[in-house]
């Protein structure tokens, strides 16, 4: 009977069959509430997202305690990246600054907090539900730009994310994220609103929100690139 049922044929199920597998469901989630369970972790009931947390999990192994570039000398921690594993947002920043070298975690200093406005009031999204990482995992001393040889050693993990997730669109702040997926020594300027592509996932180059701590003029111009990107994922869903 279960290879029978699917949503198309739930409205003609005979009653007495729907109000039976009923009654197993609820006696089923009474044995689970009985044995502790007061949540199901989406790992437990989501096989793709099980599989995509289980490879980040791996490459974050890989990555360590890295030591192939100097940044490992000045970084007290690396920052690999956080968020949903099947999310269909990316966004891409440059490097981890002072609060995220503390604390181990992407976008959690002022740059953050506008970067969170971004997607909680801009997107209507939570930021738990989109992928955030930096081209480089590694704090570079002062915050100065990363070289590009720090790029190039740290490259590999960012397609490796990307390759994993694998999400409708990729959002690239600023003009280390946008240079190093676009291959390009082109302006943030010149590049910003159009859309181009990696790995064959659209990606929107737009401005770091930290120039907007220093140029709130740009906010719309960053607006106007974000709706763009909210355009493509309705688009997408039709
Ligand atoms: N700026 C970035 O590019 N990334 C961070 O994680 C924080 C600030």
């Amino acid at each position: 009977m279960a290879s029978e049922m699917n949503c198309d044929n739930l409205g003609v199920m005979p009653r007495k069959v729907l109000d039976k597998l009923i009654e197993q469901a609820e006696g089923s989630l009474r044995l689970v509430e009985a044995l502790g369970v007061r949540e199901l972790s989406r790992e437990a009931v989501e096989p793709g997202y099980r599989r995509k947390s289980e490879l980040l999990r791996k490459l974050q192994e890989e990555i360590g305690d890295c030591q192939r570039c100097q940044l490992s000398q000045s970084r007290k921690l690396v920052v690999f990246g956080e968020g949903d594993p099947e999310s269909e947002v990316f966004l891409v920043g440059e490097a981890p600054g002072e609060s995220e070298d503390e604390t181990g975690r992407p976008f959690v200093g002022a740059a953050g907090r506008i970067l969170t406005d971004i997607i909680e009031r801009g997107m209507k999204l939570k930021r738990s539900r989109v992928f955030i990482a930096n081209v480089v995992k590694c704090r570079p001393p002062k915050n100065r730009d990363p070289e590009p040889s720090e790029v190039d050693a740290c490259r590999g993990f960012l397609e490796k994310q990307l390759k994993i997730v694998n999400p409708r669109v990729i959002i690239a702040l600023g003009k280390i994220a946008t240079q190093c997926l676009l291959k390009t020594t082109e302006s943030i300027t010149h590049l910003r609103g159009m859309w181009s592509e990696f790995l064959g996932i659209p990606v929107m180059p737009t401005y770091h929100p930290a120039y907007l701590l220093h140029n709130p003029s740009g906010k719309r111009e960053l607006w106007s690139d974000i709706k763009k990107v909210l355009a493509l994922l309705a688009e997408e869903r039709k």
